[in-house]
């Protein structure tokens, strides 16, 4: 981990604690300023479209500067399992949906080899917007957009969670270990204990490493035993 991935990490935990959730001492945690007092207060929601009318134009981060799109996420509402990636790529951001470039098409392969589509299921991001040069959402960017993707999940109640990546399995388990040691088992939300979570790499880290297309292939796998199992 680099030195910079630290700092973010301990930001992350200094983000949940101000939402109140205990993360466990950690020795690397870092308290940060700039998340004080930033809370966004959650109106009352029942549908997909009251979260994104909450959403509206959103200008509550510098992301809004760049972004051509919102990608709020797509798929249906009353699915069982909903995949989470980091944030929007450029043909996400020129198209408004989420996973359309060529992580998106293999993230489309992964989930038909679990028998299921797209339409099957729900896809989102940690943030909504496209962070400059593909970057990882700073903490200040992510504790901004949370409020939506969580609200998104309260009305969604998936039965599972698969978080596709390093920024989208730290953020949502509110766990601080490399991405190796978080895939591959089942977590929880950092805030809802009901909903399981798998971590498992990124798409885009498998286009990279198309060795590591088995590891998640063995992930889907448990996925697919936990659900069948819990149905
Ligand atoms: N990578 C992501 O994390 N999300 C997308 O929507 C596209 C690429």
């Amino acid at each position: 981990m680099t030195d910079n991935t630290e700092t973010m990490m301990g930001e992350y935990m200094a983000l949940w604690e101000e939402h109140g959730i205990e993360v466990g001492s950690s020795p690397r945690r870092k308290k940060s300023s700039k998340t004080k007092n930033t809370k966004t207060e959650t109106p009352k929601l029942n549908s997909l479209s009251d979260v994104a009318q909450w959403l509206g134009d959103c200008k509550r981060c510098g992301l809004c500067k760049e972004r051509n799109k919102i990608v709020f996420g797509s798929g249906n509402p009353k699915t069982k399992i909903m995949f989470i990636g980091e944030g929007p790529g450029a043909e996400e951001d020129k198209t408004g949906l989420p996973f359309v470039g060529r992580a998106g098409a293999l993230l489309t392969k992964i989930i038909e080899a679990m028998s299921l589509n797209r339409d099957e299921v729900y896809i989102a991001n940690i943030v909504k917007c496209r962070p400059p040069s593909n970057r990882v959402p700073t903490p200040e960017e992510i504790e901004s957009c949370l409020p939506f993707l969580k609200a998104q999940i309260e009305v969604v109640r998936p039965k599972m969670i698969v978080a596709l990546g390093l920024t989208a399995a730290s953020t949502l388990t509110g766990q601080d270990s490399a991405m190796s040691l978080l895939r591959g088992r089942f977590h929880t939300l950092a805030w809802d204990d009901s909903v399981p979570l798998m971590a498992t790499y990124h798409p885009a880290y498998l286009l990279r490493n198309p060795s590591a297309k088995k590891i998640v292939w063995d992930d889907m796998k448990l996925v697919l035993k936990k659900m069948k199992a819990n149905q």
